[in-house]
């Protein structure tokens, strides 16, 4: 461990795997001074990772402004710069990585390179206060079920092939949902579902521990194309049996593990429905179930910063030419030494 710094040492990190470019500033006793999130909205259609990126490279100047803004710190109080390294989109990730390495240099402080997947776990530890807990989370891009297990987060259950969020995202676009400033194409999905009123069953497929969504997708919007049934009662069933699906995995990774605790994170996280199906397995089980709140529940540069703090005071800094970012980089293949000890 490396202990001179003081409390008010300060880590700067920066989010940039996909749509959001976000900057936070954290102080090393994990207090969080700023975490502020730019979101990039096509205008329609899913994600293009090069329109997104450079929207990165257009907001970054003014979201690291206003982060040193409402933290009340300058540039010169800041000891690390951390950036998420992966996994994600190349051009978002490549974007992201550039200003953090342009800050580290020009600050003259350490660079450390944060994985995305360690990081959501992380923030939701300090935010909700937990301490080993089985973790779901689940966005656009991710759905992981992990807990701590010899010197790893290892990964228990994972989808086969889409994320359910960005699953519920493409059906939401089918039905003709619109995202708006604020508002997830997931949200609105979830508004039409506590309206509906009749089940439809779609196929469930839990194969082992793992999930896939993309059978599931197709007969969804086969539903909307028969127009037999109503948007509510389809968006209803949807929910429910992703959600139950999603469930049956971490209740068994609890089982096997025995953990006290269920974490709930990732953008999917804000729903209702998803939340009460997963307290109440961990009721089940005698496990408290910790909820992440949105901001940090989302992609943020305050989990980034935050797993910065602790991959540094673990020696664990990276060189400029050793920071280009991995793609693919895998939850299971990252050294923690931070927990367990
Ligand atoms: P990652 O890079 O971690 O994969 P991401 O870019 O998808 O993340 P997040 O902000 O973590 O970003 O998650 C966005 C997802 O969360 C979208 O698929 C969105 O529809 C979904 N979502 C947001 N609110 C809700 C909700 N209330 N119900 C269901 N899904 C939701
Ligand atoms: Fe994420």
């Amino acid at each position: 461990m490396l202990k001179h710094h003081s409390p008010a040492s300060y880590c700067l990190g920066i989010e940039s795997t996909a749509d959001d470019f976000s900057v936070g500033i954290l102080s090393f006793n994990g207090k969080v001074l700023a975490n502020v999130i730019n979101a990039y909205i096509p205008e329609k259609g899913g994600i293009h990772p090069r329109e997104a990126a450079r929207h990165h490279a257009e907001v970054a100047g003014k979201v690291l402004e206003e982060a040193f803004q409402k933290a009340g710190v300058k540039p010169q109080d800041i000891h690390i710069v951390a950036f998420s390294q992966g996994p994600g989109l190349g051009p978002c990730l490549r974007t992201g990585a550039t200003a953090a390495r342009a800050l580290a240099s020009y600050l003259d402080v350490p660079l450390v390179g944060v994985n995305h997947c360690v990081a959501h776990i992380e923030i939701g530890k300090l935010i909700a206060k937990a301490v080993d807990p089985v973790t779901l989370y689940v966005s656009g891009g991710n759905t992981l079920v992990s807990a701590y297990e010899a010197e790893r987060y290892r990964v228990f259950g994972e989808t086969l092939d889409i994320a359910v969020g960005n699953c519920i995202d493409v059906f939401a676009r089918e039905a003709g949902l619109h995202k708006r400033e604020g508002t997830a194409l997931g949200a609105l999905v979830e508004q039409m579902a506590s309206r509906g009123q009749t089940f439809i069953p779609l196929p469930y497929t839990v194969k082992g521990m793992d999930l896939s969504f993309s059978g599931f997708l197709t007969a969804a919007v086969q539903l909307l194309r028969k127009r037999k049934h109503s948007l509510e009662d389809i968006c209803f069933s949807l929910q429910e049996v992703a959600f139950s699906m999603l469930t049956e995995v971490t209740e068994r990774a609890l089982a096997h593990t025995e953990k006290t605790e269920v974490l709930l994170t990732g953008g999917v996280a804000a729903n209702k429905r998803l939340q009460s199906m997963l307290k109440s397995i961990a009721e089940e089980h005698n496990a408290r179930f910790c909820m992440v709140p949105k901001q940090y529940a989302l992609d943020n540069g305050a989990m980034i910063a935050w797993t910065g703090i602790l991959a540094y005071q673990h020696r664990m800094t990276l060189p400029i030419e050793k920071s280009l970012v991995k793609l693919k980089w895998r939850l299971d293949e990252v050294p923690v030494p931070w927990v367990g000890g």
